[in-house]
């Protein structure tokens, strides 16, 4: 299996330890299934490497991966803090309880009511992303008497090598200022000046779904002497380096696994030497998870409700979700892993295209896929679903969003219901 809290036994799909038809028919399907062992444990493996790497370090969740109150309340429990993005993120960090000094506010247009919002929430970091934010960001702490601590994004130009919608570090990226071009020089300066603004560091975040770990080195090799430069230049030594996230996970058995312990200690090696040669003191190192910890804590789980053979060209097998809640095959191609929950380790007869419910031909949530044959009532898993499918969900068609219920062992509870008419209907006037 994939994953190891996804095991199979007498034909049937086990997922952290739970009979997944059972729980599908307990709380109706599509269902988003979260394993909170396996998340906490995500989270415990950034922290305890990353303290014994780094002489100071900080993870931050990011959770545009998966927010809601729950998830920001267990990853408050870890000890990590949280990249957000919007006021929305804000509200749930705040309604979860969470430390709003470790909450760091990241986004390439942030709205001036969403940085009002920020600094009157105590939210800790603001991550500045270009120099009208940086200008708006001074003006409201100005107005306020506070001194904003704040980390510069910059684009260290590294290509990735993962799907282009996900490649954010290169030179031509609509986020951050690019050291090659001087603008992240520019914007250093600028920051210097502003007396509001209290300078911390730098961030980068080069791409989603990175398998490469010479990724990771490089982007800490040229920020590292991006920093080397502007003490050279300024007098300024920066205190922070965020490397952002990205770590790769595995969607099918092709995949390969990131041992993201190791990735980490050889980039904290990799730190510790420059910082040695370059004559600069180790920054506190932060990184921005967000897949790595949520994604295979979660699993969906849909119905199905047709299969339909079109001679000659393929079968279809139409379910009770789809793009609504995964638009990710929609807009990527990503690969999942698709199981009968019912009928593991029975034979196939053939590929499916597995059909989402939507009135748009591209709502699908995988294509070619083996499985055994399938009728109507047959419940479908797809795995590795915790990453950007319940944060992604839209209720395209009327379409309500799924619950959300967590597995802790042999309890499991809801974490978020299951949307309703009454809720899309709450907003018309
Ligand atoms: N930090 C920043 C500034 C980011 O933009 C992101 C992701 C992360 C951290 C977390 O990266 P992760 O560890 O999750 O790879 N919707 C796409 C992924 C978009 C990623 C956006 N930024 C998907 O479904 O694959």
């Amino acid at each position: 299996m994939i994953c190891d809290n996804i095991t199979a036994a007498a034909g049937r799909l086990r997922f952290a330890g739970r009979d997944a038809g059972e729980l599908a028919r307990q709380y109706g399907t599509p269902l988003y299934l979260m394993d909170e062992g396996r998340l906490r444990q995500n989270c415990r493996v950034y922290r305890e490497s990353m303290s014994a790497h780094f002489s100071r370090a900080l993870p931050l969740y990011a959770s545009k991966a998966l927010s809601c109150r729950r998830v920001y309340e267990i990853v408050a429990e870890e000890g990590l803090g949280a990249d957000v993005v919007s006021a929305g993120e804000i509200a749930m960090t705040k309604s979860a309880g969470f430390p709003m000094e470790k909450v760091f506010f990241h986004g390439s247009a942030k709205t001036d009511e969403e940085i009002a919002y920020a600094m009157d929430s105590g939210v800790g970091v603001f991550i500045l992303d270009n120099p009208e934010e940086l200008r708006a960001v001074e003006r409201l702490a100005g107005e306020r008497g506070l001194r904003q601590r704040v980390l510069l994004r910059l684009t260290p130009g590294i290509d990735p090598h993962t799907f282009e919608a996900v490649a954010t570090g290169k030179v031509d990226s609509k986020f951050g200022q690019s050291i090659e071009t001087g603008q992240a020089m520019a914007f250093t300066l600028s920051a210097l000046d502003a007396p509001h603004i209290d300078l911390r560091g730098f961030h980068a975040h080069v791409g989603s779904q990175v398998f490469d770990s010479a990724v990771f080195y490089d982007t800490a090799g040229i920020m590292l002497r991006f920093m080397a430069d502007v003490r050279a230049q300024t007098g300024y030594e920066a205190e922070m380096l965020n490397l952002g996230g990205g770590y790769g996970v595995r969607y099918v058995e092709s995949d390969p696994h990131v041992d993201i312990a190791a990735e980490i200690a050889s980039v904290a090696a990799r730190v510790r030497s420059l910082c040695g040669e370059l004559g600069l003191s180790e920054p506190m190192v932060l990184m921005e998870p967000g897949r790595s910890i949520v994604a295979d804590a979660g699993m969906t789980l849909y119905t199905v409700q047709a299969v339909k053979t079109i001679p000659g060209y393929r079968r279809y097998v139409s379910i009770d979700g789809g793009m609504t809640d995964n638009p990710r095959y929609a807009l990527y191609r990503s690969a999942y892993t698709v199981l009968a929950a019912e009928h593991m380790g029975e034979e196939s007869d053939g590929v499916y295209t597995v059909a989402g419910r939507c009135c748009e031909s591209g709502d699908m949530v995988q294509e070619e896929v083996a499985l055994p044959p399938l009728k109507r009532g047959d419940i479908l898993a797809v795995c590795t679903t915790g990453a950007y499918n319940h944060s992604m969900a839209s209720c395209y068609n009327a379409v309500p969003r799924p619950p959300i219920v967590m597995i802790d062992g042999e309890r499991d509870y809801v974490a978020v219901r299951r949307e309703t008419a009454e809720d899309l209907l709450r907003r018309e006037m």
